[in-house]
């Protein structure tokens, strides 16, 4: 399976689904989950409200499950409109929504947009966007193969954290993206966006080099892109090398190629 293939199995019958299934857990066992935490347990099950889809309108149950989909980026985006659900609305130039493949087998979610992206309206065009794009293409992967957003779509100025209510406002609109595009996994950049998705109040330091459970999604958590901009500034390239070992993890959950790198002495 290449990056731009994805699987098929819900159209299966139970055997294949289950025995899917089996492969699935068995994938994530080899890449380091030692075990599935409650809530995917809970995802897995009947009773899963949060994780369960949105239930069926009439015509679609008249038309059956196939014709259940999941709703798009552009309605998405039409909903948020010129957004001024929070401060944020009032400085910035652009809204960043996020791009690339809205059938994305991989999804990268940072924290919000910087001075670059507000001017653009486009995420991780930046110098910090620059680092992102080495990690993509380390991958062998290419921008356009995965898609890219933030927890919040507008400027943080000075590139602080986003507040509550600015994550309040705007975090609901990206979990609707991240239904919407079903990625087989997710990789949070920085300790602010994997607390906001998994809802812990964890550094990255402890959270990364293992898959977290998003809804049912693997997710990682890593480094941000603007730390390890940071640290090569200073000669230390250590955290490039966790994020590789984060994103060598994330090739083999998706089945495809991990390059060969290797650390300069
Ligand atoms: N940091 C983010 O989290 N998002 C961007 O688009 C740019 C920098």
């Amino acid at each position: 399976m290449n990056i731009s293939e994805r699987s098929t199995t819900h159209a299966a019958g139970t055997p294949l689904l289950l025995a899917s299934l089996r492969a699935y857990l068995n994938a994530l066992q080899e890449s380091g989950l030692d075990g599935i935490p409650v809530s995917m347990a809970g995802a897995l099950s009947a009773g899963a409200a949060e994780a369960a889809p949105p239930a069926a309108s009439a015509a679609e149950a008249e038309l059956g499950p196939e014709s259940r989909q999941p709703e798009t980026l552009e309605k998405i985006r039409q909903e948020l409109g010129n957004c001024q659900r929070c401060g944020l609305a009032k400085s910035r130039k652009n809204l960043v929504f996020g791009a690339g493949n809205p059938r994305a087998r991989l999804v990268f979610v940072g924290e919000g947009p910087g001075a670059d992206e507000d001017l653009k309206g486009e995420p991780f065009v930046g110098e910090v966007g620059q680092v992102l794009n080495r990690i993509i293409a380390a991958m062998e992967l290419k921008r356009e193969d995965v898609y890219l957003c933030s927890v919040v779509k507008c400027c943080l100025p000075g590139n602080r954290d986003p507040e509550t209510d600015e994550t309040a406002a705007c975090s609901p609109f990206l979990q609707r993206q991240i239904r919407s595009i079903q990625p087989e996994v997710i990789v949070a950049l920085g300790s602010f966006t994997a607390d906001t998705l998994l809802g812990t109040r964890e550094p990255v330091a402890k959270l990364r080099g293992k898959f977290r459970d998003y809804h049912g999604i693997p997710l990682m958590a890593t480094h941000h892109p603007s730390l390890l901009l940071r640290r090569q500034k200073e000669g230390n390239l250590e955290s490039f090398w966790e994020v590789w070992d984060d994103m060598t993890q994330v090739l083999r959950l998706l089945k495809l190629p991990v390059p060969e790198k290797s650390r300069k002495k």
